[in-house]
């Protein structure tokens, strides 16, 4: 069975060997971008200038960095301690969750498809749904004793702001009102991520490069670097800024704006000093959902370039593409 990084890694002093990349497929330092960094965006400020601010970096990075956005500091730094402490916890109470059973809805899991998976990554993972919050909150951890409470209210936040965010985007793309309520935004997952210290960071990855299948992610990233996003083939490091989201467009929002808004591509570079923890939190589509290239967007002058198809299909042959090293949007596209 595969073992947590976070259990063994205090009884690893070398990376072992089936953690480590072909060189092609290392970090490389001299990839990342020296100066640039992705948009940041203040909620509170010009209201007038807001959606075109958003759109404007969806369109040019997929990413954005977000300030003033009225989840409190203490909220946003409280939800980081308490994850951190679930990783802290013994070994046997992690992996009472651990699964590799896809089906089982509060999951802990290594790396990402640890059984089938050539090399393995640098990150542990629980992963939980969280809306609608009474449905899934029973099968939380119960320890850390204040997980549940905690996460809660975070998710709940977490949610109206990305809804918020949502509004906005769909203002800026000039559809209609509550284009993205409804099925669209049907769902939401938490994945806790742990990314514990690495003996030799240039030789592995926490996570590969991949975009992110559903409509929009709100990370806290917590003071920790190690996020890099992709922008004109060259790899940006984004720095963490106090108590700040990390917003990324997903694949979904990338085919409903056909193609206007791009999900772009990101990876994690894990720390040879300090461990990492992260929370992301994805809206996703219902699996039911027709997703499609809105049709106020495709014109005679500007066609479609995605076919319509079930969210449930696309996340489907989302595991296998991803698995199998194929862009899972390739599949979506329309051929001329
Ligand atoms: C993810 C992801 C980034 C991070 O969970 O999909 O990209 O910094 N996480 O943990
Ligand atoms: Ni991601």
């Amino acid at each position: 069975m595969a073992q947590l990084i976070s259990n063994m890694c205090s009884i690893q002093p070398v990376v072992p060997e089936s953690y480590i990349l072909p060189p092609e497929r290392r970090p490389g330092q001299l990839v990342v971008h020296p100066c640039k960094t992705i948009p940041v965006i203040d909620l509170d400020g010009d209201q007038n200038e807001l959606v075109q601010e958003i759109i404007k970096a969806s369109q040019e990075y997929g990413f954005f960095q977000l300030i003033n956005h009225g989840v409190s500091e203490e909220l946003m730094k409280d939800v980081l301690v308490v994850a951190k402490e679930f990783f802290d916890l013994p070994a046997e109470e992690k992996q009472r969750f651990f699964s590799e059973d896809p089906n089982q809805t509060c999951r802990m899991k290594t790396s990402i498809d640890f059984a089938r998976e050539k090399v393995h990554f640098w990150r542990d993972s629980l992963r939980h749904p969280c809306h609608p919050l009474e449905e899934h909150i029973q099968q939380w951890p119960e320890n850390p004793a204040r997980y549940r409470e905690v996460f809660g209210q975070y998710s709940v936040e977490v949610r109206n702001l990305s809804l918020q965010i949502l509004d906005l985007v769909c203002e800026g793309l000039g559809l209609e009102p509550g284009y993205f309520g409804g099925e669209l935004s049907w769902g939401q997952i938490m994945s806790v991520n742990h990314y514990p210290r690495c003996p030799d960071p240039t030789l592995v990855l926490g996570l590969p490069k991949h975009g992110d299948p559903y409509l929009i992610t709100l990370l806290n990233q917590g003071d920790v670097p190690g996020l890099q996003v992709l922008k004109d083939e060259q790899w940006v490091a984004v720095e963490p800024l106090p108590h700040a989201f990390v917003v990324n467009i997903n694949h979904m929002l990338q085919i409903i704006s056909n193609g206007k808004l791009k999900s772009a591509d990101h990876r994690v570079v894990p720390s040879s000093n300090v461990p990492r923890t992260t929370i992301a939190s994805f809206i996703r589509p219902s699996r039911d959902v027709v997703v499609e290239p809105a049709t106020s967007l495709v014109s005679e002058s500007n066609p479609p370039l995605y076919k319509s198809f079930t969210f449930g299909d696309f996340i489907g042959n989302f595991m296998k593409d991803t698995h199998e090293g194929i862009d899972p949007l390739e599949r979506c596209m329309i051929r001329p």
